[in-house]
C-alpha cells in the first residue's frame, strides 16, 4: 500500500505536500492506539481523516462513532457520551448506553472538542487515562475500551489559556497532532478537485459538464474558500446543476462565488492585556444585544410621542432623524412627511380616545408589517424556520447559514418551540 492508494480508497483528491504529509501522519498514527488531535477549518477534510485512522487500524472491524460535541445541549452532553441510569434526572424514564459503552473496542470521533464543557472534560481525561467512565446518575465503575479520535477548528490552546479547556486534557488528545490544510495552504489541488467534483456531479445529475478557461480557473484559485473542501464541493454541484454554458470563464463562474468578506469591514476589537477579546459568537451576541436596545428605546421614543399627542406634521419639520427611520423600517412605502400620494401614518393619541389601542395604523395591513418589523424574537424565529427549511431540517447546514453554533440552534429552537 502506499499514499496514493490511501488516497483512492478514501476518495481524496490532491497531491500537495501539506496534503501528502497529512495523509502520512494519519497512516503512521492509526496502528497505534495513540488519540489523535485533527486541527483544520471547517470543511478541510477532518472527518475524513477521522475515518482513515478508524480503518487502517486493528479497530477497524469494531464500531465507529462520530460525536459533533458543539451540537449536543450541555445539559444532556454527559448522558449522550457516558450514559445515565434510569431516574437519574426528570425524563430518564429508562437507563441509557452512552457512546463510550457503545463504542467498545472501537473508535470514538470527536468533533469540535473544544466546545466541551469542563465538567464533561474531566470525565473524558479519566476515561482517556484510566479506560474508566460512570454513567450520569451511577456510583459503578465501568470500563470500556475506545480510541479517541478529537477534531477542532479552533485553536484550542487558546482555550487553555483562558481557562475554558483543560490543560492535561489538551496534551492527552494532542499526543500527535494532525494539521489539515486549508485549501488556501494548497492552491494547486484547487482545479484538480474542481473538476472531479464537476465529473462525480454531472454524472449524477446527467447534465453534460463544464469547462473552465484559464482565467475561471485563476479565479478559482485567487478565491479564498473560508469554507474549504466543503465549500468548493457545493459550487461545483451548484455548477454542474445550474449552468447553462459549457464553457465557464471568470465572470460567470463569479457568480457562483459568495462575495469575499475583506477583513477590515468586519468589527475589530483590539486585543489588550486583560481585556477579553471576543469570540465571533461574542460579536454577534453583542451585536444582536445591541439591536435589541436600539429597538427597546425606539418603542419607548414611540410611546412618549403618542403620550404627548404629537402630530405627524411636528416630525416633519423636527425630526429627518424619524423620517429616516421610519424610511428604513419600511424602506418600499412613502415615509412620514412626504406628500400625500400614499396613505398618510396616522399616530392615535389614546388619550384622546382613538379607536382601541391600536397606536400606529397605515392602514391596516401596513400596521402589522412595521409591528413585525419591530419584534426580535418574531424576525428570530422567522430566520430559523426559514434557515431549517432551506436546509431540509439539518441543524447544522442551519446554523452555519445562521452564522451561529449548532448549541445555540438548538437551544433556541427549544426556547421558541420551533420543534
Ligand atoms: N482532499 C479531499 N479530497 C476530496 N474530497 C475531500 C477532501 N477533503 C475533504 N473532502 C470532502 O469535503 C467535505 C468536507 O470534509 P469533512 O471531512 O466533513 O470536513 P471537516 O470535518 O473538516 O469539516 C466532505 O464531503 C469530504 O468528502
Ligand atoms: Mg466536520
Amino acid at each position: 500500500m502506499d499514499i496514493q492508494d490511501i488516497k483512492n480508497r478514501f476518495g481524496i483528491i490532491g497531491n500537495s505536500p501539506l496534503l501528502n504529509r497529512a495523509i502520512d501522519v494519519a497512516w503512521q498514527v492509526a496502528p497505534t492506539d495513540i488519540s489523535v488531535l485533527i486541527q483544520g477549518e471547517s470543511g478541510s477534510g477532518k472527518e475524513v481523516f477521522s475515518h482513515i485512522i478508524h480503518q487502517l487500524s486493528a479497530r477497524k472491524h469494531g464500531p465507529f462513532i462520530a460525536v459533533n460535541c458543539g451540537a449536543i445541549p450541555e445539559g444532556t452532553i454527559d448522558s449522550e457520551l457516558f450514559g445515565h441510569e434510569k431516574g437519574s434526572f426528570t425524563g430518564a424514564h429508562e437507563a441509557r448506553k452512552g457512546y463510550f459503552e457503545v463504542v467498545d473496542s472501537g473508535t470514538i470521533f470527536l468533533d469540535e472538542v473544544g466546545e466541551l464543557p469542563l465538567g464533561t472534560q474531566a470525565r473524558l481525561l479519566r476515561v482517556l487515562e484510566t479506560g474508566e467512565y460512570i454513567r450520569v446518575g451511577s456510583s459503578k465503575v465501568q470500563k470500556t475500551n475506545v480510541r479517541v479520535v478529537a477534531a477542532t477548528n479552533v485553536d484550542v490552546y487558546e482555550a487553555v489559556k483562558k481557562g475554558r479547556f483543560r490543560e492535561d486534557l489538551y496534551y492527552r488528545l494532542n499526543t500527535v497532532p494532525l494539521r489539515i490544510p486549508s485549501l488556501r495552504e494548497r492552491k494547486e489541488d484547487i482545479n484538480l478537485l474542481f473538476r472531479k467534483f464537476i465529473v462525480d456531479f454531472s454524472d449524477k445529475y446527467r447534465s453534460p459538464g463544464v469547462q473552465l478557461t484559464p482565467d475561471a480557473q485563476e479565479t478559482l484559485m485567487k478565491y479564498s474558500w473560508p469554507g474549504n473542501v466543503r465549500q468548493l464541493k457545493n459550487i461545483a454541484e451548484q455548477i454542474a446543476v445550474l449552468e447553462k454554458e459549457r464553457v465557464v470563464d471568470s465572470p460567470i463562474l463569479s457568480k457562483y462565488l459568495p462575495i469575499e468578506q475583506p477583513v477590515s469591514s468586519l468589527p475589530v476589537f483590539v486585543k489588550d492585556a486583560g481585556k477579553e477579546d471576543f469570540s465571533e459568537r461574542d460579536l454577534l451576541y453583542k451585536v444582536l444585544f445591541d439591536m435589541k436596545k436600539d429597538m427597546v428605546d425606539l418603542k419607548k421614543l414611540v410611546v412618549e410621542l403618542i403620550k404627548e399627542g404629537v402630530s405627524p406634521g411636528t416630525y416633519e419639520q423636527n425630526s429627518p432623524y424619524i423620517n429616516q427611520l421610519y424610511k428604513e423600517v419600511k424602506p418600499s412605502a412613502g415615509y412620514l412627511g412626504e406628500e400625500s400620494t400614499h396613505p398618510t401614518l396616522t399616530i392615535h393619541n389614546p388619550n384622546q380616545g382613538s379607536k382601541g389601542n391600536d397606536y400606529m395604523s397605515y392602514d391596516d395591513q401596513e400596521a402589522e408589517e412595521i409591528e413585525e418589523s419591530l419584534s426580535l424574537v418574531e424576525k428570530e424565529s422567522d430566520l430559523i424556520k426559514k434557515a431549517l427549511k432551506k436546509h431540509k431540517g439539518k441543524r447544522k447546514a442551519a446554523a452555519r447559514e445562521l452564522g451561529i453554533s449548532e448549541r445555540t440552534l438548538y437551544r433556541k429552537i427549544k426556547d421558541l418551540n420551533l420543534d
